[in-house]
């Protein structure tokens, strides 16, 4: 039987409450498999107890582990960027997180609010940088709360980064059907950026003689996901743009309550992280009201990441059923869909 060094942070607002769903059903789904859980207290409580987010303590305990499960952070008790940079931004760059995964996939029986859209056309990978773009906190603020403030956000894009993270979509489009590979930017203005991406993306293509490349301008790229999803198989795209339009892709593929993802680093030099595309949610926290199946899908994605590929399609198909049902079935709590989905999966 295999252990497995789990870290489990489960953050603010939603985020216990879902994350403790997604571990009823990893707990279903183990046989024996077992998960060696440590779970660390950050977020809004931690900071206003003692200021800190991550300390560097904590984060060399995350290098130890072998994944992460995190819920959201976010509070609105805490300024705001303060959690959402010094503990879920610090993780993915220190962590080295330089591919977010987020499918974006229709299931049978979702309802999507586009019309004439059936199942099989929402079927789509969104390989989103991670550790780059204007997320790396490069720029600055002067003559602050004047008139004449300047306030600058670089976006920082290396060849390293970029060819590290264009190499990786290449791969998943390799290993689907379609084999086709779109790059989403804004060449027509971020000109050095959009470039950079252009250039790798030819060279690393050569690679890859079986993947067909097209280019869309990520506002066009808005429109398309919700005027033509089809369009798409799988995305690569900068760390903002990857950040947007995700949301939209949870949006048309049944809402952000189902929305995966994975903080990948692919090399395993550090733990990867799997977590949920939504936040905290504080309008509905406590309640009892927040879905759990996109942390139950992101625990899919990690089970996948450790080689458990039986026991992460259990829990999609578990999910796909519940799914298919939850028409019929009426409002349900966070935990009476947690419960129902851990039910199937232990058969
Ligand atoms: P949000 O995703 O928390 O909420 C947006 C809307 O979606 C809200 O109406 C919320 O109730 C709803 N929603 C979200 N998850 C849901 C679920 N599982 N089930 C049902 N409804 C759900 O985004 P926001 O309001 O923009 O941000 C709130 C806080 O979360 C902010 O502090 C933000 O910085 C943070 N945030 C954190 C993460 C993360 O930890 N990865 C992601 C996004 C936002
Ligand atoms: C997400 C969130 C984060 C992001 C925020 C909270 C830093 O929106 O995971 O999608 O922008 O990446
Ligand atoms: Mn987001």
């Amino acid at each position: 039987s295999r252990s497995i060094r789990l870290a489990v942070i489960p953050g603010d607002g939603i985020g216990p409450e879902v994350v403790a769903e997604g571990l009823k059903v990893l707990d279903a789904v183990s046989g024996d498999l077992t998960f060696e859980q440590t779970s660390y207290d950050l977020g809004a409580a931690r900071w206003h107890r003692t200021g800190e987010t991550l300390p560097d303590s904590v984060l060399d305990e995350l290098r130890e582990q072998e994944v992460i499960l995190l819920g959201a952070v976010g509070d609105p008790s805490v300024p705001s960027g303060t959690l959402e940079r010094g503990l879920l931004l610090r993780a993915r760059f220190e962590l080295d997180h330089y591919v977010n995964l987020r499918p974006v996939k229709l299931f049978p029986g979702v309802d999507t609010p586009l019309a004439g859209v059936a199942t099989d056309d929402i079927d789509m990978v969104v390989v989103r940088e991670g550790t780059e773009g204007p997320y790396t906190g490069v720029g600055g603020v002067l003559r602050k709360g004047t008139p004449h403030e300047v306030a600058t956000q670089e976006s920082v894009n290396t060849a390293f980064g970029v060819e590290r993270v264009v190499r990786y979509a290449f791969e998943v489009a390799a290993s689907r059907p379609r084999k086709s590979l779109t790059l989403v930017h804004k060449d027509n203005v971020l000109t050095f950026a959009g470039d950079l991406y252009q250039r790798v993306l030819k060279r690393v293509g050569q690679e890859y003689p079986q993947v067909t490349t097209d280019y869309v301008h990520v506002d066009a790229a808005t429109m398309f996901f919700v005027s033509r999803p089809q369009r798409f198989d799988v995305i690569v795209t900068d760390n903002l743009f990857g950040d947007i339009i995700t949301d939209i892709g949870a949006a048309i593929a049944g809402g952000i309550g189902l929305a995966a993802s994975g903080n990948v680093n692919p090399d395993r030099t550090a733990p990867s992280m799997f977590e949920p595309v939504h936040g905290s949610a504080p309008d509905i926290a406590g309640q009892g009201k927040a879905d759990p199946t996109a942390t139950v899908l992101s625990v899919a994605m990690l089970l996948d990441h450790i080689g458990e590929g039986d026991a992460a399609r259990r829990v999609e198909q578990a999910v796909s059923d519940d799914l298919a049902e939850r028409a019929a079935l009426g409002a349900r709590s966070t935990s009476q869909i947690g419960d129902a989905i851990a039910k199937r999966v232990s058969g």
